[in-house]
Parts: C-alpha cells; sequence; structure tokens
C-alpha cells in the first residue's frame, strides 16, 4: 500500500505514464455538473439569425467595425473559428456522402452544396491561415506543440468520412458538369492547403512530421478529443437545424471581421471569400430542407 502510493506521487521518470510522453496531455471527460454544456444557439433562431446574415450580406459593408485589441486576439480569433466553420461544412459534406453511400442520388443539387462546401473550405483555410508568418511560428504553432507534440489535421474527426473525396479520388457519383466543377473545387482546396503550409512553415512540414518517428500517435478517441479541445468544441447529439445555426452564426462574424480588418493586407481575393460564404448560406439552406438528418 505504502510502495504503491509512493510511485503514484513521485513516479520516476522512465515511469512516466499519462499522456502520450512525459507533461503530455490528457482529455479529462467530466459528468456535467450545474449548468451544463452552454449551447449558444437553438434551432428556433435559425430563421432569425439567417435574417440577419442576409441582409447583412447584402448590405453596403461598413469598414468602421469594433476593432480586435491586438494583433494576436484577431488571428487567434480566425485560427479557432475558421476551424469551427471547417468542422461545420465537413459535417455537412458528411451527411451528403453518407445519403449517397446509402443510396441517394447525387443530384445537381447534392452535387452544388459538395462543390459550396469545398470552396468554403478552402476560404477558411485561407482566413484561418491569414495570419503573418510570425505569429503562427509564435503564437500558433507553439500552442498546437504544447497540446501535442505531434498535432495533426489527420486527427479532425469530420474529416475522416471525406478523406478519399477531399484527396481527389475522383468517386463514381462525380458525373456531368455539377461534378466536374466539384472535382475542380477539390483541386483548388488540395492546392490551397499546400499553399498555405508552404507560406507559413518552410517547407511545409507538420508537427507530426518533424516528430516523426519518435512520437507517431495514430487516430484515435483521445486524439480527437485533444484536437477537438484546442478548437473549443464539444461533442453532443445537436440536430442539423442547430449545426447551421452555429454555421450562420460565424459566417457573421467572420464577415463582420473581414469587413473591419480585411482579409490580408497585401490584398487576397475579399470578393471571391464573400461570393463563397453566400453560397454555403445559400446551400445549407437548401440542405435544411432536404438533406436527411
Ligand atoms: C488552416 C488550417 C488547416 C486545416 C483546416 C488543415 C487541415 C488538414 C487536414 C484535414 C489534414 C488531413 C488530410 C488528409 O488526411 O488527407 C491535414 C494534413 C496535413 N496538414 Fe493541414 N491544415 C491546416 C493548416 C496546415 C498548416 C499551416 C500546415 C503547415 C505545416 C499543414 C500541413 C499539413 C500536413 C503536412 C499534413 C499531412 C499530415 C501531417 O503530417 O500532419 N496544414 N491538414
Amino acid at each position: 500500500m505504502g510502495e504503491a502510493r509512493t510511485s503514484v506521487l513521485a513516479p520516476a521518470a522512465e515511469q512516466w505514464d499519462y499522456g502520450d510522453f512525459p507533461y503530455g496531455l490528457e482529455p479529462l471527460v467530466i459528468p456535467p455538473c450545474g449548468y451544463g454544456v452552454v449551447a449558444t444557439v437553438q434551432p428556433a433562431d435559425l430563421l432569425a439569425v439567417y435574417e440577419v446574415e442576409r441582409a447583412s450580406i447584402d448590405a453596403e459593408p461598413a469598414r468602421d467595425g469594433v476593432k480586435p485589441s491586438s494583433s494576436d486576439a484577431l488571428y487567434w480569433f480566425r485560427w479557432i473559428t475558421g476551424h469551427q466553420v471547417t468542422f461545420l461544412l465537413w459535417h455537412l459534406m458528411g451527411a451528403h456522402v453518407k445519403a449517397i453511400a446509402a443510396g441517394r442520388s447525387a443530384d445537381e443539387a447534392t452535387l452544388t452544396s459538395l462543390e459550396s462546401y469545398t470552396h468554403g473550405y478552402s476560404t477558411m483555410l485561407g482566413y484561418s491561415g491569414s495570419c503573418p508568418v510570425e505569429v503562427y511560428q509564435t503564437l500558433i504553432r507553439p500552442r498546437l506543440y504544447l497540446q501535442h507534440r505531434g498535432f495533426s489535421g489527420l486527427w479532425a474527426a469530420d474529416f475522416a468520412p471525406l478523406r478519399r473525396l477531399l484527396r481527389g479520388h475522383e468517386q463514381p457519383w462525380m458525373t456531368g458538369p455539377a461534378g466536374a466543377r466539384l472535382a475542380a473545387a477539390i483541386a483548388t482546396n488540395l492546392s490551397a492547403h499546400e499553399a498555405l503550409a508552404d507560406r507559413l512553415v518552410s517547407g511545409g512540414k507538420s508537427l507530426l512530421q518533424e516528430r516523426a518517428p519518435d512520437t507517431v500517435v495514430r487516430p484515435s478517441a483521445r486524439t480527437t478529443a485533444l484536437f477537438d479541445n484546442l478548437f473549443v468544441t464539444l461533442r453532443a447529439p445537436v440536430d442539423r437545424d442547430t449545426v447551421i445555426a452555429q454555421l450562420f452564426r460565424r459566417l457573421r462574424a467572420v464577415r463582420l471581421d473581414l469587413v473591419t480588418n480585411r482579409l490580408d493586407p497585401a490584398g487576397s481575393d475579399e470578393d471571391w471569400t464573400f461570393d463563397v460564404l453566400r453560397r454555403v448560406v445559400a446551400s445549407a439552406l437548401t440542405d435544411r430542407e432536404r438533406l436527411p438528418s
């Protein structure tokens, strides 16, 4: 008894068995207590959120919105919120892919939604990663490293069902002009990811690639939790309307940010970004009616 107690309180370095490496973190799963999980948007708010979204998209942008308190605050917001939008887009894409696998036809509206969301994902790569290289190297990458030294996009749970599609393997159901447009959107997305990685990290090496082979960790429930946790994402059974409402809320915030702070002082294609966001909203509203839950 005394011995076990001693080893728990004072483990020798070689006995470290917490996390994937000494001082690595472990996700905590804890029962709800007190106030429970905070949901910021209820499905009933969806239409109200959409009305504001549509009005703000149609309005002439005012470029004098609230400024962030610091450059770190701005780029951390973009890093986290851009990823959250991406997760929501992947989720909607995954629902389409699942429905097609279950026998629903990949009609033009479906292929168009998949194309809009893929472009949406590409704009979010540009948005999340719009920071100067120095900010990525001193603010963002060190946080990923501290979360896990092999932190990787491979751990994104919502991406997993889309891996084949988004790696550019053409699917038999990608037919006709709408199928070709989806294939082109995927090719653009792959180039956007590569260009972003090269811009932010010379040589484009991820933390995972830098650490290999000493800390290669395969995707698991544990890596999903570590990944989700960095991006302030909890898992709970919420319905499609709640997914779409959370998407619109974030798109509105992204738009307000872009209108106020611009995407990139060097002048990236902001008009394209706004156009894509409009298309994402239109597709999500169509999907709200027709995508099976
Ligand atoms: C803006 C945010 C980013 C998102 C949403 C993102 C997303 C992803 C996803 C989903 C994967 C898995 C791809 C697959 O399985 O086919 C991945 C892998 C990868 N990403 Fe990113 N990525 C981002 C930024 C970056 C950056 C800045 C780098 C710079 C090094 C990078 C480098 C890589 C590499 C090398 C891989 C291959 C797997 C690995 O080594 O971790 N990504 N990324």
